[in-house]
């Protein structure tokens, strides 16, 4: 096992009653920046009910953040911010609004350069604004986790920074609000949340036996559950268990001594970066490909995993290696995601931009940093 530091204060807030807590999270003297996506949760309600919990808390609004959050947007809630006296952000949705309003956190006190710089050049970040969360789409795991990804629009670039101090401080997490989510983002999240596993198991053996059986735990639970909140989407103790499998898959505890991965989601942001593709669907695409390039070097870990989450007997460790990588798409599948990028986009310039960019920022993918750009300009060839 490799050495590790863990360190995770997000408060859990879990189940039918949890918005009742929401009032008592935020200390009394801020002023409440609410914050919000495009509108879903005005349209199910979950807005009016964050809004009578928060009670006497002074409330500003600011909605408009879509899927891909876009540093453009951000700004201008930066701006607000910057005008409200003792600011405490309140993310409302799910990973966009979550990164976005961490985003926030950290620009709004940002100086004296461009907040861009967080993401561009790691641009320190002396401290940021408090925030919370109220999570709508389980998936990316933002609720608990001190991530964001952020998208500038202008330069077609999606960015990730990482930093401890936009650690939501609490995460209210109610399944009934996941109720609504139509079928495609149910799936998306399925998707995400399976692949920041992968992401975190399959590399290469360092003797982590607790941790494989966790990231198994995760998985073998969304295989369950997945197809039952598609099949009843109001069934609560399936929906419970979808939405804390995907904060478990990516608050950290997976990535503890363990080798970690990554390249899906590398790729899977520049397609996003070109397309504004959803994030789940592209990792749904470049998974399956990337992990047929690497079978050679996870192999064990893959014919593991075939047997510990599908069942599978195979004696030979290849043919195990392939079938488990076919059993993840045909789960895909089953859930509704195509795991093709020409079922999604039909301009292919992406094919040669992205290994190009690869080439331009000198970087190589994968646990081993052998995943070069020609070998990106495959893996996506295959997932077209
Ligand atoms: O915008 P609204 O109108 O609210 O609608 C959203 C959005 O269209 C809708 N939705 C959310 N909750 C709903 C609902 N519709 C009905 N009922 C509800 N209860 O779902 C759509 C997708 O929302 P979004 O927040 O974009 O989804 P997700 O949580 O998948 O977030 C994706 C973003 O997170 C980043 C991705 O790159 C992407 O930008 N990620 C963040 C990570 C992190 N911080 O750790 C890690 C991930 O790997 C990922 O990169
Ligand atoms: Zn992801």
């Amino acid at each position: 096992m490799k050495d590790f530091q863990f360190y995770n204060p997000v408060k859990v807030v879990f189940g039918r009653k949890s918005f009742e807590k929401l009032g008592g999270l935020i200390p009394t003297g801020h002023t409440v920046v609410l914050i919000y996506g495009g509108g879903s949760v005005r349209r199910t309600g979950v807005l009016d009910r964050v809004q009578s919990a928060l009670g006497d808390h002074p409330v500003v609004e600011f909605g408009g953040i879509l899927p891909n959050p876009a540093y453009e947007k951000l700004m201008e809630c930066v701006a607000l911010v910057r005008s409200t006296p003792s600011p405490f952000l309140l993310a409302v949705g799910g990973g966009s609004v979550i990164d976005g309003t961490k985003f926030i956190a950290a620009a709004a006190p940002y100086g004296p350069g461009d907040p861009w710089e967080i993401l561009s050049v790691r641009g320190k970040i002396r401290e940021a604004l408090p925030l919370g969360s109220v999570l709508t789409i389980p998936a990316t795991g933002s609720e608990m986790n001190n991530g964001a990804v952020i998208t500038r629009r202008q330069t077609r670039e999606k960015l990730v920074f990482q930093n401890d101090q936009v650690f939501p401080r609490f995460a209210v997490m109610d399944p009934t609000v996941t109720f609504t989510l139509p079928a495609d983002q149910t799936a998306n999240g399925i998707v995400d949340a399976w692949v920041h596993v992968l992401e975190q198991y399959l590399t290469y053996d360092v003797e982590t036996p607790l941790q494989d059986r966790q990231a198994q735990a995760v998985l073998s639970t969304l295989l369950e559950t997945g197809p039952r909140v598609l099949a009843a989407p109001e069934d609560y103790d399936a929906r419970a268990s979808v939405m804390w499998s995907a904060t478990a898959a990516l608050n950290r505890v997976l990535s503890c001594g363990v080798v970690t991965d990554w390249a899906t989601h590398l790729i899977g942001h520049e397609i996003s970066a070109l397309t504004d593709l959803a994030h789940g669907r592209t990792l749904a695409c470049v998974l399956g490909p990337l992990l047929r390039h690497q079978v050679a070097s996870k192999e064990g870990k893959l014919a593991g995993y075939g047997a510990a989450v599908f069942g599978h007997g195979f004696e030979d460790p290849r043919e195990a290696a392939l079938a488990a990588i076919d059993a993840t798409e045909a789960f895909f599948h089953s859930l509704g995601v195509s795991t093709r990028l020409g079922d999604y986009l039909s301009d292919q310039t992406l094919l040669d931009e992205i290994p190009q960019r690869f080439t331009a920022r000198r970087t190589t993918l994968g646990e081993r940093g052998d995943i070069t750009p020609d070998d990106v300009a495959g893996i996506l060839a295959d997932a077209w």
